[in-house]
């Protein structure tokens, strides 16, 4: 009997010992980084300055990559990835900024946390050296989710974000086309290549780290010859950010105007909740149909909680790079990856 009971013991304890050591899931980390969308086709840049773009959307990534390798937040990774962006002078944010009609560098930028659904955004800065990191002070050290202008720089001096001079943003290849932009406008000309090019420029990331939290984060100087005021979809948390472990994480790049009005990050995160759509799919949706539809173009990235992920554009092309354990890519033009 006592055999017995041993040897029942044994097999019906032997499948639940397997059980045990079955190894946990591994959470794919994985970032997804763009720096904008817009008129980029082939021939657009001469080789060293693509190779300029190629080479700095690589150090964002592994930037970004760096931080969930050793374990840390989405947060951080999509901080570290957008700082770098945001310090390079040639996207269109931070350093680098497109100016506006009164020739000023004013800047906008949000961040989501998808664990808690807690959000920063600021806009219309114009000494933040990292707008990212004033928005992700915003989410984490205000009752608040937006601040705008000197309030946003009050709360910026309070917490011992770095300020530097406006000057700092002015870079030559943005003031040429500002000017040229101005004599355009002067003269009723419709400069079409420029005019198109007002429009974009943005840098994002989206992160999943090991713990598998989501986090979006977004940055820019806006549009081209925007008005007094203007802010784009950018700081608008649902439009130009949205993040949320239930579903996925976003960060939006295009004409501001049309991604507020069509709520695009929130309405991709939607349909994969609720719809029960791959971020493919509901990316293509939204930026192929609905935006198209409404004659405005741009792009998106978008992360699962999986790790499935999509670099979708209705424009000519979008600075756009991934990396996970199994992949780099880094692509400009349509049809590159
Ligand atoms: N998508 C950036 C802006 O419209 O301001």
């Amino acid at each position: 009997m006592r055999i017995f009971l041993t040897l029942a013991a044994f097999f019906f304890a032997a499948p639940a010992m397997a059980e045990h050591h079955e190894a946990a899931p591994v959470t794919p980390v994985t970032i997804v980084i763009h720096g904008g969308a817009g008129a980029l086709a082939p021939g657009r840049y001469s080789p060293e300055e693509e190779a300029a773009f190629r080479a700095k959307l690589n150090e964002a990534l592994d930037a970004g990559y760096a931080v969930l390798e050793s374990g840390g937040a989405a947060l951080d990774a999509v901080e570290a990835a957008i700082v770098l962006m945001e310090d390079a002078p040639m996207f269109n944010a931070g350093k680098g900024a497109v100016f506006t009609r009164k020739g000023k560098n004013e800047l906008d930028s949000s961040i989501m946390d998808g664990a808690t659904l807690n959000a920063g955004a600021v806009a219309g800065v114009t000494r933040v050296k990292n707008p990212i990191k004033l928005a992700r002070a915003v989410m984490e050290k205000s009752d608040h989710v937006m601040f705008a202008r000197d309030g946003a720089e009050k709360f910026a001096r309070e917490n011992g974000l770095e300020l530097v001079k406006p000057s700092y943003f002015k870079t030559e290849h943005r003031w040429k086309a500002y000017k040229r932009a101005l004599k355009a406008e002067k003269e009723n000309q419709k400069d079409a290549a420029l005019f198109h090019d007002f429009k974009y420029g943005t840098v994002g990331a989206v992160a999943l780290d090991a713990e598998g939290n989501l986090a979006a984060g977004t940055s820019t100087g806006g549009m081209m010859m925007k008005r007094y005021g203007r802010v784009g979809d950018t700081p608008i948390i649902g439009a130009g950010t949205f993040a949320d472990n239930k579903s996925c994480a976003v960060s939006s790049t295009g004409w501001g105007e049309y991604f507020i009005r069509l709520t695009i990050a929130r309405d991709i995160c939607a349909q994969v909740e609720y719809q029960g759509k791959t971020v493919e799919e509901a990316a293509d949706d939204v930026i192929h149909h609905r935006l198209q539809d409404m004659g405005a173009d741009g792009g998106v990235i978008v992360l699962a909680p999986d790790g499935s992920y999509a670099m979708t554009f209705n424009s000519k092309g979008m600075f756009r790079g991934v990396k996970n354990a199994e992949e780099q890519i880094i692509a400009i033009y349509g049809e590159e990856e």
